[in-house]
C-alpha cells in the first residue's frame, strides 16, 4: 500500500532520515519502532505531506505521492493522527468528531440560505456518525464531555476516532500508547485490531511499549540513526542484534529484550 524508497530528510547538515525504504503492507498493522532521535516521526512527517524530503520518493498504491499536501493525502485516505489542537478543546467530543470531514454545505452562506433542508440532514447523518465512532470505541458515555476534560488515554481515543469519520485507508499513529494507563490501552488496542479486521484499515504505528507492539504489530519495522535496521516478526526483532545493538547505547535495552 505505502512504499518508501530511499528517502532522505536534512535539517541543515544533519540528517535526520538518512536512506530509509520500507513499505507497509495493505491490511498490515506495522510496528515502527528504534531509539529516541532514531527519525521515525520525520518519516511520518514526509510520509504525510507534512515534511517534503530531500530525497527519495513515496508512494501509495503504485501512485507517487512524495511532496503532497496532508490536505491533498487525507483525501486519498492516507491519515496521520493529530493532538486535539488546543482551541478544540472547550468543544464537546461529538462537536470535536463532527468538525473533522470537510466540504460541509453548512460552511457556505449560500447554502445556508437556500438549502436549509441539505444543511439539517447532512448535519444529522454527521451526529449519527459521530454516536456509531463513539459506540465503536465505548466512550459514547462521553458524548457531551469538553474535549479538554479528557484523560490523556481518551483523548487518544477521540484522535483515533477523528480518523473513523472520513474513509481512512491507512493511519499513521506516532506513539498512541504514550502515557496511557494499561486499561485504556487495551481500549486503543482494541479498536485498532476492530479497525483493522473490520473495515480494513492498514496502519502504521510509532511505539516504544514492546507489549503493545506484541499484541498488534506484524510486521515490525526498527529504525536507527535514519536507516531502516531490521524488519521481521516482533521475536525476530527482539533477537536480532542490530536491534539490540542499537538500543544498548540509548540504556533502553530493558525495553527491547523485556
Ligand atoms: N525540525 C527539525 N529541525 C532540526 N532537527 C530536527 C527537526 N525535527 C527533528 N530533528 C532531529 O532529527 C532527529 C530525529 O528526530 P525524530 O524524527 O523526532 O526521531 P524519533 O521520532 O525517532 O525519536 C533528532 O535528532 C531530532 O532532534
Ligand atoms: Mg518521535
Amino acid at each position: 500500500m505505502i512504499v518508501v524508497d530511499d528517502v532522505h530528510k536534512h535539517f541543515g547538515g544533519f540528517h535526520a532520515v538518512d536512506g530509509a525504504s520500507l513499505q507497509i503492507a495493505e491490511g498490515s498493522i506495522t510496528g515502527l519502532i528504534g531509539p529516541n532521535g532514531a527519525g521515525k516521526t520525520t518519516l511520518f512527517n514526509v510520509i504525510a505531506g507534512v515534511l517534503k524530503p530531500t530525497a527519495g520518493c513515496v508512494s501509495m498504491a503504485g501512485e507517487d505521492i512524495t511532496g503532497l499536501p496532508p490536505h491533498t493525502l487525507f483525501g486519498k485516505g492516507l491519515l496521520r493522527t493529530f493532538q486535539i489542537a488546543h482551541e478544540f478543546h472547550s468543544m464537546t467530543v461529538r462537536e470535536n468528531l463532527t468538525m473533522v470531514p470537510g466540504g460541509q454545505s453548512g460552511e457556505a452562506l449560500w447554502n445556508a440560505w437556500f438549502r436549509r433542508g441539505k444543511v439539517a440532514a447532512e448535519e444529522r447523518e454527521l451526529l449519527k456518525k459521530a454516536d456509531e465512532v463513539l459506540e465503536f470505541l465505548t466512550i459514547d458515555h462521553l458524548r457531551d464531555e469538553k474535549a479538554g476534560n479528557l484523560s490523556g488515554g481518551q483523548k487518544k481515543l477521540l484522535e483515533l476516532g477523528r480518523t473513523m469519520m472520513v474513509d481512512a485507508k491507512v493511519v499513521f499513529l506516532d506513539e498512541v500508547g504514550a502515557g496511557v494507563n494499561r486499561t485504556l490501552l487495551n481500549t486503543i488496542g482494541d479498536a485498532i485490531l476492530r479497525l483493522n479486521s473490520e473495515r480494513g484499515y492498514t496502519f502504521c504505528m510509532i511505539e516504544h511499549d514492546m507489549d503493545f507492539i506484541g499484541r498488534l504489530c506484524d510486521p515490525v519495522i526498527c529504525m536507527a540513526e535514519g536507516k531502516v535496521l531490521a524488519e521481521g516478526t516482533i521475536d525476530e526483532i527482539k533477537a536480532n542484534e542490530h536491534v539490540i545493538e542499537a538500543y544498548l547505547g540509548t540504556g533502553l535495552k530493558n525495553k527491547v529484550t523485556a
